[in-house]
């Protein structure tokens, strides 16, 4: 309906202009918006307003003239207010066919127009020999969330991880295997991810703490990095160990990759591009290092290879960004990461413009996550958590709060799930297990609840033998409460679009808790199993079951279970 105004309202001004009532000018961006209160209509354009200086006549009189071409419309009323805004009133036909659509299968619906794209979204990228943190759940969160959306909307999307197992952690981690554990017998260890998330934090500690070891860990880092094959097996073996962990991870939180891309073999390639890079002048050299001096474009200066020749994470990242362009025909890349990366992604996208590469990239970047009462839990005196320690201590609190549930743990997900989710990118998260399995607050079981409530009074109808085939009657008059039902429902399709284009995956959250919160007022209000008044009724259900849809489609979207019970 926004897109079908909008360029309503764009006929309306070239008419105008073609018939010499309108001088000529270029024409404006045109958008209208939702007011923020519903008694102002369901959308509303400030465009009078915009152009009135161009136009040469008074914002009212550019509303008015433009109130007049569009009063033809489906639309209840049209009204002008000042100083110039134009309000569009819907009529109830309107929102039987928002319902028709739904039933019919037809809905989210996006314009014609639309011009879908290939998108890779890359996100997740764990360090192997490193634990998997509940930062790293918000970023799978986001970036599975994404990518569902963009494919809901159409285009087609590339799931990609770019697993870091390369680089200073691993050599760290290797080096505090063979100094502090080489007598043990590893493979009896049960949980040998963590284990090795503890060996990268001992080794780490103990360097800190004591100045010889330095000595010792850099003879290893270079051993390693020559090839020794000794050390390239241990790293072999170690690595499959950390992608076992972050497969089972992937499984349970339901998300897949089409592409995995790998540090290790992005350096290789790195290497071979620096040739050209230094001739294109991009790089030079420093001091026996190469770095990219960007200080030009006040963005300071990246090392790309250490003065001691070895490979730094940036100079992975250029072939990497290449590759994703050339060999899978992509129109636009998008990166998940870490907003302390944002320095460090712009770099790269300078240097690759530089280098005369000019493609569509984006960093998506997100914020920290804290623990509230983490201290205790976290796997070292730092402040990582570990997403198994977050996910076990959630289930059991949803097991002890409702013991009747046929599936925790899909609660407990649903849980975590939206308790992230509900956050913009750009703030940071307390997360607080308590608060995330509440029923009765903004969280993942109370938007749950309202679904599988939906789905037992459909049980109930059906129960009563009261079906709801077939179209809604047109000309049925509404309440006020059906209608902001039914409003809040043809929002979706809209609120798609949206994030397809500002990447804000938080809204998604927002709308299914408001969706639901106006289920249930609805219900509340409105009787919908009703024996006596059996065709009410059925009109109520397809509401019901519209409502169902759309609000398990909201729960899909961010990978977030629709329980039949809870
Ligand atoms: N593995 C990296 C880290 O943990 C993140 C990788 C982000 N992606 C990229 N293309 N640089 O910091």
């Amino acid at each position: 309906m926004k897109a079908i105004l909008e360029n309503k309202i764009r006929e309306a001004l070239a008419g105008l202009q073609g018939a010499g009532t309108l001088p000529a000018f270029d024409m404006p961006d045109i958008r209208v918006e939702r007011p923020k209160d519903e008694q102002f209509g369901e959308y509303t354009a400030s465009i009078a307003l915009a152009i009135a200086k161009q136009a040469q006549k008074s914002p009212m009189e550019v509303a008015e003239l433009l109130k007049e071409k569009l009063a033809s419309l489906d639309f209840e009323k049209v009204e002008v207010v000042q100083p110039g805004h134009i309000n569009f009133y819907l009529p109830s036909g309107y929102f039987q066919k928002v319902l028709a659509s739904v039933l019919q299968e037809k809905y989210p619906a996006f314009p014609v127009s639309l011009k879908n794209e290939k998108v890779m979204v890359e996100y997740s990228q764990p360090n192997t020999h490193k634990e998997f943190h509940i930062g790293h759940l918000r970023n799978v969160f986001i970036g599975s969330t994404l990518v569902n959306v963009l494919r809901k909307t159409g285009d087609v999307v590339i799931a990609a991880n770019y697993i870091g197992d390369t680089g200073t952690h691993i050599a760290k981690c290797l080096w505090g295997l063979v100094t502090f554990h080489s007598g043990e017998n590893l493979e009896v260890i049960s949980d040998k991810a963590e284990f090795l998330g503890k060996v990268y934090s001992e080794a780490t500690q103990k360097i800190e703490e004591n100045p010889e070891y330095e000595e010792a860990f850099k003879a290893l880092q270079q051993k390693f990095e020559a090839g020794d094959p000794e050390l390239a097996m241990l790293w072999e073996k170690t690595k499959g160990w950390s992608m076992d962990e972050f497969q089972k991870i992937y499984t349970e939180l339901g998300v897949s990759f089409d592409e995995y891309f790998f540090e290790s073999i992005e350096e290789e390639a790195g290497k071979k591009l620096l040739p050209e890079l230094l001739e294109k002048g991009v790089v030079e050299k420093s001091d026996g290092a190469i770095i990219a001096n960007l200080e030009k474009y006040d963005l300071g200066v990246l090392v790309l290879v250490r003065q001691d020749g070895s490979a730094l994470y940036g100079l992975k990242d250029i072939p990497l960004a290449k590759k994703k362009f050339e060999q899978f025909g992509i129109d636009r890349s998008i990166y998940v990461v870490d907003i302390r990366q944002n320095l460090y992604l712009k770099q790269l996208f300078k240097i690759l413009e530089l280098y005369g590469f000019h493609e569509k990239m984006i960093h998506c970047g997100y914020e920290f996550v804290a623990l509230k009462g983490g201290e205790s839990m976290s796997s070292r005196k730092g402040n990582v958590i570990p997403a198994r320690v977050l996910i076990d201590e959630t289930i059991t609190k949803v097991t002890s709060q409702f013991p009747e549930s046929p599936d925790p743990e899909k609660i407990a997900l649903g849980a975590i799930r939206f308790a992230m989710l509900k956050h913009g990118a750009g703030s940071r998260i307390e997360f607080d297990i308590e608060e995330s399995v509440r029923l009765d607050g903004a969280t993942g079981p109370y938007v749950q609840y309202a679904y599988a409530r939906i789905a037992s009074i459909l049980a109930k109808a059906a129960e009563k033998n009261i079906s709801f085939s077939g179209q809604p009657v047109q000309d049925r008059v509404l309440e006020e409460k059906e209608k902001d039902l039914i409003r809040e429902i043809a929002k979706f399709s809209e609120l798609l679009l949206e994030i397809r284009e500002t990447y804000e995956v938080h809204k998604l959250a927002h709308y299914a808790l408001r969706l639901a919160d106006r289920f249930h007022s609805f219900y509340n209000e409105c009787k919908v199993v009703d024996e006596e008044n059996r065709e009410v009724s059925g009109e109520r259900l397809k509401l019901v079951f519209a409502a169902q849809k759309v609000l398990g489609e909201a729960l899909g979207l961010m990978g977030i279970a629709a329980p039949e019970k809870m």
